[in-house]
Formats: structure tokens, sequence, C-alpha cells
């Protein structure tokens, strides 16, 4: 017998189906192709239908991660969606989704730590399952990033993208599989430079607000850079440290995908060769919370992961917030 942890039995994303290429984005604003590609890696981002909602993609990516887990909605003791783009500021887009799913009683909630709301919902929901307060957890990354980003503001429009990813995690004791340790750190005196100015109690929206273009990101991104860098690198060796684990025991390194300069140069402070890092950003662009879901599903589903094998997720956002996690497969 072993001590209880959460398992990650089943995965699920969805993308939605229009791609934005950098080449379409040039006809926005003043910006090229070799731009983007040289400053983040991005080539192409996914773009919700207008009738998508949040919840909808959550829906669609924790359909999947519920049918791989072979389990039914009704068996799911909690639904966490990290998100800051939920359908609207309340009710929860957790609870919203958990009604598309036809269950009603078990706990839903969202999560916000921007980028990182995944791997905190990821560590919330851990706490509850070695805690034996829960059996089985839903834990979504979902965004509609293309809703908040200003389509006139070239410093940010070419970044982001929509998407989502699901997890289910499930209490085990039969096996040392599961996640081993979380390490989750914020610094709020970073907040300002990357937010969204309007529309909540500081600054409710009125006309001005509106006019003023003030309920779109905004962004200091190369502050953002150097910061991340740093606290990327910080937490992974954290992590790793913790667990008396080296960098060669690891099979996949998946990173929050905001920018291939900075997982690349992360990648190498921490000594990982690049078939260990995992990255789609050239694909989708950074999808905030749901960029890490998005990833493990894309390993998972190509059939790249064996059990036991060593998995560190690393991711940074907004907030500031960060974090690390080590998880056996
Ligand atoms: N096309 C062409 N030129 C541009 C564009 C664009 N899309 N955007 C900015 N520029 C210009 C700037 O105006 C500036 O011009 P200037 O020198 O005449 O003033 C020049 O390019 C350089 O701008 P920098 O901001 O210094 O460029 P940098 O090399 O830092 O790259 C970038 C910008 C890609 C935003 C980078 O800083 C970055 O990725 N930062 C991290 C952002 C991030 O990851 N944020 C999210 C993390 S948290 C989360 O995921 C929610």
């Amino acid at each position: 017998m072993h001590p209880v942890r959460a398992r990650i039995v089943g995965t699920g994303s969805y993308l939605p189906q229009t791609i934005r290429t950098n080449h379409d984005i040039e006809k926005m604003v003043d910006t090229s192709h070799e731009w983007i590609v040289a400053r983040s890696g991005i080539s192409e981002r996914r773009i919700a239908a207008e009738n998508e909602l949040t919840s909808d993609i959550a829906y669609a990516a924790a359909r999947k991660a519920l049918d791989m887990a072979g389990i039914e909605p009704s068996e799911v003791d909690m639904i966490m969606v990290a998100t800051v783009t939920p359908d609207m500021l309340f009710p929860p887009t957790a609870c919203i989704l958990q009604h598309k799913l036809g269950i009603g009683g078990c706990a839903a909630f969202d999560l916000n730590a921007v980028c990182s709301g995944f791997l905190y919902g990821l560590a919330i929901a851990d706490g509850f399952i070695r805690g034996g307060n829960a059996k089985n957890i839903l834990v979504i990354g979902a965004e509609i990033l293309s809703r908040i980003v200003n389509w006139q503001d070239r410093t940010t429009c070419v970044l982001f993208g929509d998407g989502a990813g699901a997890v289910v995690l499930r209490a085990d004791n039969d096996s040392d599989r599961g996640i081993l340790s979380s390490h989750l750190h914020a610094d709020g005196q970073y907040g300002p430079l990357l937010r969204i100015p309007a529309g909540g109690s500081a600054m409710p929206t009125t006309h001005q607000s509106v006019d003023d273009q003030l309920h779109y990101i905004s962004m200091q991104g190369n502050e953002i850079f150097k910061v991340a860098v740093r606290c990327l690198t910080e937490v992974a060796l954290e992590a790793l440290r913790y667990n008396h684990v080296n960098q060669d025991e690891l099979k996949f390194f998946i990173p929050h995908q905001a920018n291939m300069r900075i997982i690349k140069a992360v990648a190498s402070r921490i000594g990982l060769p690049p078939e260990k890092v995992y990255t789609n950003v050239h694909k989708y662009g950074n999808t905030s919370s749901a960029s890490i879901p998005i990833a493990l599903d894309e390993v998972n589903r190509k059939g790249l992961l064996h059990p036991h094998d060593l998995l560190l997720f690393d991711t940074f956002g907004g907030g500031l917030t960060w974090g690390a996690m080590l998880a056996r497969w």
C-alpha cells in the first residue's frame, strides 16, 4: 500500500478551428511574420468562433479527459476552471460547465492565477485528494483571450490565442504514480506589468473606460520577460531539488507556452536538452491557463508517455504568479 496520491488518469484538449496566422495579423497591425517568429516563436494561433464560449471549449476538453479516464461526469467530486476569460464575471464558468456536463451537486468554482491558474488548480486538487476529501477531480484551463486582446495593439495581439485543456485527477494508493510535489509562488509588486485595468472594483465599466480601451490586456512585455526567465528557472530547480531528481531523469519538461525565447532560455539554464522540452507555442501562441494542459494532452495522445515517466511542469503568469510541479506518470 502506497500513500494516496493524485494521479492524472485522463487528459483532453480543444482548439477552435479557425487559424489566424501571422500573415493575417500583418493585415491588422504594423507587424511582420518575421518579427513575430523571431521575438516569440509564434506562427499562428486559434480563434474561437463567435458563438463559442469559454464554458463550451472547457466542456469539449473535459469530455475528452473524462472519456479517457473512463468515468461518468456523475463520478466527479469537484470541478475547477482556471480562466481569466470566464463566460461572465459570475456565476463561475465551472458551474456553467457542470450544468453542461449534466450534473449538479459537486463543488465547482473558477480560479484566477492568470497563466499559472491551471497549475495552481492541480495543486489544490492534489491537496483535496491527498487529504481524502475527493476521489475524482476535473481541472481545466480554458481561455478565449482573443476577446480581451486589443487587436489594434501590436505589442500584445500577436502573442495570444484561444484553447482549452483538461485533466482528471484520481486518488490512487496502488502505486507510486501521481503528483509528487507542487511549488507555487507569487509577487504582487509586479502586478501592473500585466493586467486589464478596467471592469473591476478599481475602475468600474464606464463609457470613458471603454473609449480609453482599458478593458484589454495591457502588458510590459520586456519587463515580464526578465522576471519570467528568472522565476521559471528558480522554481523548476526548486522542484527538482525537493524531490532529489536530476535533469537526466526527466522524460519531459512541459513549460507554459508564452514565448519560445523564454522557454529556450529557461531550458538552457536548467540544463535540459531540446528533446526533453515540449513546445507547441508556434501553433497556438500563449493560451494562458490552457497552455500546459493542452501540451500535456498532445504529449499523451502522441503516445510519448509511459508509466512512471517523470514530468516537470513549469508556469508563469500575471500576478505575477509562478510555479512548478513534478509528477510521475
Ligand atoms: N511587430 C513589430 N514590432 C513590434 C511589435 C510587433 N508585433 N511589438 C513591439 N514591437 C516593437 C516595439 O514597439 C519596439 O520598438 P521600439 O524599439 O521602436 O520602441 C521593439 O519592437 C522592441 O520591443 P520590445 O518589447 O523590447 O521587444 P521584445 O524583444 O521584448 O519582445 C515580447 C516583445 C515578444 C512581448 C517579449 O518581450 C515577450 O515575450 N515578453 C514576455 C511576455 C509574456 O510572456 N507575457 C505573458 C507571460 S504571462 C502570461 O502568459 C499571461
